[in-house]
């Protein structure tokens, strides 16, 4: 379907509404049927969107919000008020739901809506207060700023494992692995990643010099002889510092022996301004799923 879409083809309206409707339909199907009947504009959208709404299947209940919020934001709006206080609704839905108050659905009712959420902000779950609070921003309501410790809950494992695989400019698996095979070990391998708070990620993602994992911090030593070693710093015991270069040899110098030293440092670089919030949130559920105990 998706790809008769893409090739133009006009798939009849009522086979569109047929599966559209059919709670046993496959979701992605069902979504994909939505998506050709806004397109053609079809008379029976709105039908299937209410029976939208009532499938158990929260990405069909997703999509059609989305559609309903490009042709008829009031009754949007309704729903997006629905999904928000109803218990049924998961995580992504009411985060959904707050996105469009920023985007498609953007107005004086909408704002309304934050504004009652955010009087109460403290008792906002934590895995929607990134989206709250992004939402006022763009609305420019006075709200809290987003900030980092929005990222700690609610994001979205899939989408995490996909950054870290293929994000351009934060290359992850250019530097980690994350179990045997595919990546490098410039930097730790995560495949445990997942038995350490969230927290711990949150800083070594945003402000990897914070603290370093021992073994992978960089150092370079200019010695009284004028000879430099660079590589990474493994310990410094009774006068030793140890360091390894890139094949593993290790190098050991006397501490009195150093005329100068660089700090100790990651050669990760801060993620804060690579990736947005979101990734960063997307990110930390991921890696709070990698929990190989070897
Ligand atoms: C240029 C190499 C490089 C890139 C790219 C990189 N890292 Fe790192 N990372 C490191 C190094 C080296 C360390 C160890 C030093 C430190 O603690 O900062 C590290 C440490 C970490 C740690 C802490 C691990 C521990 O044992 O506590 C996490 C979590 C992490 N990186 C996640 C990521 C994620 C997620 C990305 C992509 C968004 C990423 N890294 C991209 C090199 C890199």
């Amino acid at each position: 379907m998706a790809l008769a879409r893409l090739l133009k083809i006009e798939i009849p309206g009522e086979a569109l509404v047929a599966v559209a409707k059919n709670e046993s339909s496959i979701p992605a199907l069902r979504i994909e049927a939505l998506r050709a009947l806004a397109t053609q504009k079809n008379e029976k959208l709105p039908a299937c969107i209410t029976s939208a709404f009532e499938s158990k299947e929260h990405s069909i209940r997703i999509e059609a919000l989305k559609i309903l919020a490009k042709f008829n934001p009031v009754l949007a709006l309704d729903r997006v008020e629905v999904v928000l206080s109803s218990n049924k609704a998961n995580t992504l839905e009411k985060q959904t739901a707050l996105a469009l108050l920023g985007g498609d659905l953007a107005s004086a009712k909408g704002d309304s809506i934050l504004n009652l959420l955010l009087n109460s902000f403290e008792e906002c779950p934590p895995s929607l207060k990134l989206d709250l609070t992004e939402a006022a921003a763009v609305r420019q309501i006075n709200a809290p700023d987003p900030d980092f410790t929005h990222t700690l809950e609610g994001g979205d494992a899939d989408r995490g494992r996909n950054l870290f695989m293929n994000h351009i400019a934060a290359q992850c698996i250019r530097c980690h692995k994350v179990k045997d095979g595919k990546g490098s070990d410039i930097g730790p391998n995560l495949k445990s990643a997942g038995l350490q708070e969230r927290g711990h990620h949150l800083e070594a993602i945003v402000e990897p010099q914070k603290t370093i994992t021992e073994g992978y911090g960089s150092i370079s030593l200019t010695l009284e002889n004028g000879q430099s070693i660079a590589g990474l710093f493994e310990s410094e015991m009774k006068g030793v510092i140890e360091i390894k270069d890139a094949e593993g040899v290790i190098t050991k110098v006397a501490s009195e022996n150093v005329k100068e030293r660089t700090p100790v440092i990651s050669t990760m670089p801060p993620m804060g301004a690579i990736l947005t919030k979101r990734e960063i949130r997307d990110i930390i559920e991921y890696l709070s799923t990698l929990k190989s105990k070897k």
